[in-house]
């Protein structure tokens, strides 16, 4: 990558390496920002950025992806509009960086992402989050307020108003566990998972133009049902704070709709406790019939599910030695998310490709699902990945 670099800038002196990985959640969907659990685990897949200072006061970003340079002078950084564009991630983050008292230097950033776009992984997160380390480069910030910093340009400058899970998770993953997050405290624990199962990702290569407004809707009915239950449960701030039968008391006082989008959220929360603990016992099945729960749950009560995701769940569920299955990330469109035994894994490949391919014209990918490291600096070059895919 630094001889990419240096082809493209001329020059690779004092170049650094930052990564940050995307994520898939095992279980806590559209917890996030009703101040609930999620658990979820860093993955290998990656967005790499390659930093060096530069003469000429201009921050210049290539990416790979797309084959676009662009620049700006640091003086006009804080000004800049959104432009919906995939430059508002490192503007954003910049201008956050900004307003949190950091300059911004002038710099030549290359980036390479591994994180496919449009699945459901997170790849805006990790490219929020390299690039925020790009523009560091090294100088110190806490790491949680690197994730919320993050997380406010999503909301503020991309205009996404999504949880904090994403960049947390691109931050605080760890090799070998998948990590229970407090969206409200902010705190986490790691959760070691049980030998004798893996995960695998499986895209269904489609994100629906819905995702956006839908997200926005979804935010909007929690808040609404907030609002519904308050009189009931004066002490409530989000719905993190019912449990499953004290919203069962007041559901029928709620509009329909609103009362199964609260349900899901209700429920999902006490799902992640629920699956951390079979996940503890070593309890298999139990963590696979929570998977399946959830995704009914977000299927027909929050409803952001989709055809081609219902059918690699459903289709999944028949296939030898899978324990469960369920949809990850915003939904309409992206990735599944199995759980199933080692040896399992060659042939629900070949099926579930076959099957989807036959129902859909097209071949998902399928990611393993390692859980990896956060972000931070690459010491090691030889394990950054090589140009085209
Ligand atoms: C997207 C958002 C997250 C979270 C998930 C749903 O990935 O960025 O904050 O809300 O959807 O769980």
């Amino acid at each position: 990558m630094t001889e990419d670099f240096r082809k493209l800038y001329g020059s690779a002196e004092g170049v650094r390496v930052f990564r940050a990985p995307g994520r898939v959640n095992l279980i806590g969907e559209h917890t996030d920002y009703n101040l609930g659990f999620v658990l979820p685990v860093a993955l290998d897949l990656a967005t790499y950025i390659a930093a060096a200072p530069a003469a000429g006061g201009k921050v210049r970003i290539y990416s790979e992806d797309r084959r676009e340079m662009r620049e700006w002078r640091v003086s006009e950084i804080s000004a800049i509009l959104r432009a919906r564009h995939w430059t508002d991630y490192p503007i954003g983050v910049a201008q956050q960086l900004i307003g949190a008292g950091f300059a911004i230097e002038p710099a030549n950033l290359l980036i390479r992402s591994r994180v496919p776009e449009g699945s459901g992984l997170s790849s805006s997160a990790a490219l929020e989050v390299s690039s925020a380390l790009a523009f560091l480069n090294g100088r110190p910030l806490p790491p949680i307020e690197l994730a919320r910093l993050c997380q406010r340009a999503e909301v503020q400058f991309v205009g996404m108003p999504c949880g904090i899970m994403d960049q947390y998770i691109s931050i605080f993953g760890r090799e070998r566990t998948a990590v229970e997050i407090d969206c409200r405290s902010l705190e986490h624990r790691d959760v070691e998972l049980p030998a004798g199962i893996t995960f695998l990702a499986v895209n269904t290569m489609v994100k629906h133009a819905l995702a956006g407004s839908a997200y926005r809707d979804r935010v909007a009915e929690c808040a609404a049902a907030v609002e519904g239950i308050k009189p009931h449960f004066p002490q409530l701030k989000s719905l993190r704070d019912v449990s499953p039968e004290q919203f069962e008391s007041v559901a029928h006082r709620l509009p329909e709709g609103i009362a199964r989008r609260a349900r899901h959220v209700v429920t999902e929360t006490a799902r992640v406790g629920r699956f951390v603990s079979a996940s503890e016992h070593g309890d298999l099945h139990r963590m696979g019939r929570l998977m399946v729960e959830s995704h009914r749950s977000l299927q027909h009560d929050y409803e952001v599910s989709c055809a081609e995701l219902d059918f690699l769940v459903d289709r999944s569920l028949g296939i030898e030695g899978v324990f469960g299955a369920r949809m990850t990330g915003g939904g309409f469109g992206g990735c599944t998310v199995t759980m199933l035994q080692p040896d399992a894994v060659p042939g629900f490949r070949q099926e579930i490709a076959e099957s989807y391919e036959r129902r859909f014209g097209v071949t998902p990918a399928i990611y393993p699902c390692e859980p990896s490291a956060g972000a931070g600096e690459v010491k090691n070059f030889e394990t950054i990945p090589s140009a085209g895919h």
